[in-house]
């Protein structure tokens, strides 16, 4: 693995990946991260990296659906493998526009396979990162496994659905060397606060309502995202082509148990922000449309064939991330100007 092609490495979980990857002695490759810096999309996410590591690291705007850009790139960089984090993430966008989803995750995803079958003589590895939502949703026992019908129920699960077909197609026709991993929710640092535990924490840090779903009895299963970042790694280098991986935390919480830890964890680092506790903050909204009830993985492919499981606690996973958004109020400040006011303000009106 020379030249590893990250795609969406601007993002949440691929700047955490670019990161951990250039840090770990294991990968002695390049990385070329090919981002379209979208509102998720940010630079100051690989703030030094391009200074660390000048020959290991190289940063391209580009989109993964134009095919003649992702051709240049092949060619250019001799792309030998492939790491495909980019997308559109957010469930609730996809509800209200879902074009850019089936663009960027099924169009774009479709431009980099063909590209990998351009040049399947040299490319050791195509990896699609995916996640639970396309199995839909659970009732109040049982867990997701990689033979789990899939049933997605978002247009934003139904357009990974989608991509992850395309990848095992492209598999199982072509002869790629493709593998995929479908991971629960992630969290920690560098997270764009539309998401549930960064709102949450800027929400309770600035006085503001928290906006709770529906009766905050939805299940998540929650993963520190550097454990996330390990698993594909795994995957990447002993992973078997062809076959699909789940990853979890065994963390299952409910929404308002998750929003409840935060408001407590708060009012113990941050007191002198706020008289009274934070809890009386939460507000129950209009419940989001198709809201999956429950997800919980079942992990152990990857833990019996590659000796992975999540290393970090849901309470130390949560300190850690709390604290890294009280430590980088200038990050919170850029990301909260732009165009995220306007998705709050559209998102939930005037008060979030
Ligand atoms: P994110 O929204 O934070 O980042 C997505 C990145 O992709 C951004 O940097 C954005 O600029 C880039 N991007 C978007 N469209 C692009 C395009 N057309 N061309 C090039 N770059 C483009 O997302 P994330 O939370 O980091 O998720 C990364 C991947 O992991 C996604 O594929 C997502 O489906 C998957 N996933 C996320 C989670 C989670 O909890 N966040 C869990 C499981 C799987
Ligand atoms: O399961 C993996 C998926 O996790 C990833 O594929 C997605 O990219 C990622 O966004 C995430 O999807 P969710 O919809 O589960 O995450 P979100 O943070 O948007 O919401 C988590 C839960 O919290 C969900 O049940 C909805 C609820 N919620 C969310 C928001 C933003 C609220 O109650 N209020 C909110 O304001």
């Amino acid at each position: 693995m020379k030249n590893l092609l990250v795609t969406g490495g601007c993002g949440f979980i691929g700047a955490n990946f670019i990161r951990h990857l250039l840090a770990d002695p294991d990968f002695e490759g390049r990385i070329i991260n090919v981002d379209l810096l979208t509102y998720a999309g940010n630079l100051e996410n690989l703030d030094g990296v391009a200074q660390a590591f000048p020959d290991r690291y190289v940063f391209l705007k580009a989109d993964i659906c134009d095919r003649a850009a992702m051709d240049k790139v092949f060619e250019e960089f001799l792309v030998d493998a492939v790491c495909n984090f980019a997308a559109e993430s957010h469930v609730d966008r996809s509800i209200v526009a879902p074009d850019a989803f089936i663009q960027t995750n099924i169009v774009g995803t479709f431009v980099l396979l063909e590209q990998a079958r351009k040049h399947s003589q040299r490319l050791s590895r195509f990896h699609h990162v995916s996640t639970d939502e396309v199995y839909g949703s659970l009732g109040e026992g049982g867990f997701f496994t990689e033979n789990t019908a899939y049933r997605p129920n978002s247009p934003y699960s139904a357009s990974k659905a989608a991509s992850d077909h395309l990848v095992r197609a492209y598999g199982h026709t072509f002869g790629l060397p493709v593998t995929i991993s479908n991971c629960s929710n992630n969290y920690g640092p560098y997270q764009f606060p539309e998401k549930l535990m960064p709102l949450m924490i800027l929400n309770a840090l600035a006085g503001k309502p928290l906006p709770v779903y529906g009766d905050g009895l939805n299940i998540r299963d929650w993963l520190f995202v550097e454990d996330h970042c390990r698993a594909v790694w795994h995957i990447l280098k002993n992973g078997r082509p062809g076959e699909t991986y789940n990853i979890g935390g065994a963390c299952e919480k409910t929404n308002i148990d998750v929003v409840q830890t935060i408001c407590d964890l708060l009012d113990e680092t941050a007191p002198a922000l706020r008289s009274g506790p934070r809890r009386s903050l939460v507000t129950f909204v209009t419940d989001r449309l198709g809201h999956d009830r429950r997800y919980a993985i079942d992990f152990s492919k990857l833990q019996q064939e590659l000796g992975w499981s999540p290393c970090e606690s849901f309470e130390s996973g949560i300190r850690k991330t709390i604290h890294w958004y009280l430590k980088n109020e200038g990050w919170v400040k850029r990301v909260q100007s732009g165009e995220y006011a306007a998705w709050v303000k559209k998102q939930y009106g005037e008060a979030p």
